[in-house]
């Protein structure tokens, strides 16, 4: 299905903190699915950004005596830099405390207004005097009102799964300044989203449009009730963009974030000529975001209401996907497993993550684990001692050689395995790159059975026998160039260096699966990839260790 126009995007990552693997899950799987796309000739745009603004942000610029501005700046640099090195290939990197990104929130605040669906009303919030802020749920402990639990945020309670307002808490305290909060009354902003209730109710359960399961879970929660009133505003002091027609007041941090998608295209857009209409308001583009579980209510009930009332498109689809655990267990700092992508990094090549990952990952929403012994094992016996293999084994004999033309009888080897290039097609289409990592090792197994059998090393030592070590080595270079085709979207540079092995230059189309390279001569070989040392997962991990 080439000639679609598509425009991709993940979930734009808070400017409070590093990256870690965790995070790394959604971005990768994205990026995978992007490159896939462009292989099949799809014309797509790939936007991301920082989100900036909030409460979280504030606090913590304050404590480090520094402006925001320069938190933002330095967070946009270090957030960029683990995306590139772990090849995650963005075609905007761009930030929600933008101009462009104010433009267009005001433009959609002013759309909600004259569609008459805002509400203005008082809102009681806890306020630290000290520290001089409203407290956001988060930033206040207490005594559950409902059990009793002590040491409960101000949303819900992690004993009885109560949900309460914060001010409800028995003995409030800020976890910021630790003083006891007054309460305060302000006017807050609400975008009344049940007048989208019916709006929703469709769009959310069109098929394709979620996950089924997600879809479900829509229906039977929060669709199945009266939609609250979803509270836009927050009283100064915050960081956020200020409400034009209603000063001393800021939107709330989750109304500008999801229009920095359109924020990052328009800059793409202004940097490279292009029309953001063609972006946002074309219904032959399909949207499509990628998002962590967590965030699926802002992307699927709050934010198709601000588009429709924007006059934007909507949708096509929401991709969620599940947590990270790291040895089955939350990523805990005292443990060391809190594994921050730079840290990784430091240790590591992103190949290995981006193939243990894409190896565990479908369409669904379910959670995943990185084991690391798995994660050793795999790359091991997967990458290097199947894939690579096939090259290692053979290529030295070729040196200075051209590949056999025409390309010889391997039995139907070859072409069994383009005849899979549609499922594997399909597979990464739906995200299924579990599917995808599968179908490939199975045609590495026989791939290898294949080498096992010719023993070029064996019939190199035999005297007129170099034809035929030619046709073997021939074949399984071919085999092998056409795995990493089919992998290129997982392993963009082991792509790139089979190609120029065999004397090919740049990437794959993924067409160029279908068809073996005749008569090319086959370069020197240059080590491809090299096994995990566990030694390096445990500089990693002893290098993470830290108390909280
Ligand atoms: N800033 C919001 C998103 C705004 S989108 C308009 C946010 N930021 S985040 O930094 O907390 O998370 C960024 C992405 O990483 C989200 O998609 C989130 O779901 C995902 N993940 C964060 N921790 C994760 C794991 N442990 N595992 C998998 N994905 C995780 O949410
Ligand atoms: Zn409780």
């Amino acid at each position: 299905m080439a000639g679609r126009k598509l425009l991709v995007t993940n979930a734009l990552p808070y400017v409070n903190g590093h990256l870690h693997l965790g995070h790394l899950v959604g971005y990768v799987q994205a990026d995978i699915w992007v490159r896939f796309e462009r292989m099949c000739g799809n014309e797509v745009g790939y936007f991301c950004g920082d989100d900036t603004h909030g409460t979280a942000t504030m606090i913590r610029a304050s404590q480090e005596g520094r402006e925001p501005e320069a938190l933002l700046e330095e967070m946009s640099v270090s957030h960029q830099r683990d995306f590139a090195d772990f090849r995650v290939d963005f075609d905007h990197y761009g930030s929600t405390h933008s101009e462009s990104n104010r433009e267009l929130v005001y433009g959609v605040w002013a759309a909600l207004r004259q569609a008459g669906r805002v509400a203005e009303r008082d809102v009681t919030q806890l306020f630290d005097s000290e520290a001089g802020v409203f407290l956001a749920d988060r930033f206040v402990k207490g005594g559950c009102p409902k059990c009793g639990a002590a040491e409960q945020y101000g949303d819900n309670c992690e004993v009885c799964g109560g949900v309460y307002e914060p001010h409800e808490l028995v003995d409030p305290r800020s976890t910021l300044s630790g003083s006891t909060p007054e309460l305060r009354t302000a006017p807050h902003y609400f975008v009344t989203l049940d007048e989208f209730h019916g709006f929703l109710d469709e769009w959310t359960q069109t098929p394709g449009r979620l996950q089924p399961e997600i879809a479900k879970q829509l229906e039977r929660s929060f669709l199945s009730d009266r939609l609250r009133d979803w509270d836009v505003s927050r009283p100064a002091p915050y960081f956020g963009f200020e409400i034009p027609d209603a000063p001393g007041h800021f939107f709330y941090v989750w109304v500008d974030a999801p229009i920095g998608y359109i924020a990052a295209t328009r800059d793409w857009c202004d940097r490279n000529g292009k029309d953001l209409a063609d972006w946002w308001q074309n219904s032959e583009r399909e949207i499509h975001h990628f998002i962590g579980k967590d965030i699926v209510y802002f992307h699927t009930l709050f934010w198709p209401a601000m588009l429709k009332t924007g006059g934007y498109e909507l949708p096509e689809r929401v991709h969620a996907n599940g947590f990270l655990t790291v040895n089955g267990e939350k990523m805990s700092k005292r443990k060391g497993t809190y594994l921050l992508a730079r840290t990784y990094l430091e240790h590591l090549s992103p190949d290995y993550l981006r193939y243990y990952y894409a190896s565990k990952l479908g369409s669904g929403v379910t959670d995943l684990d990185l084991n690391l012994d798995e994660f050793i094992a795999k790359v091991n016996s997967d990458l290097v001692g199947k894939l690579v293999n096939l090259a290692s084994r053979t290529a030295r004999f070729m040196k200075g050689q051209n590949l056999c033309d025409p390309y010889p009888d391997d039995g139907g080897l070859f072409q069994r395995a383009s005849a899979q290039g549609q499922e594997i097609a399909a597979a990464y289409e739906a995200r299924d790159t579990n599917k995808v990592t599968r179908i490939a090792m199975g045609l590495a197994d026989r791939a290898n059975e294949y080498v096992e059998a010719g023993a070029p090393w064996a019939l190199k030592k035999q005297k007129g026998k170099e034809e035929e070590v030619r046709e073997i080595c021939s074949v399984a270079l071919n085999l092998f160039r056409q795995l990493t085709t089919y992998l290129q979207p997982i392993l963009p540079e082991l792509s790139v260096r089979a190609n120029a092995l065999l004397g090919q230059e740049g990437s794959s189309r993924f067409e160029d699966a279908q068809r073996p390279i005749e008569g090319a001569p086959v370069a020197k070989f240059e080590h491809l990839m090299q096994r995990i040392d566990p030694e390096r997962v445990q500089a990693m991990l002893d290098g993470s260790v830290s108390e909280d």
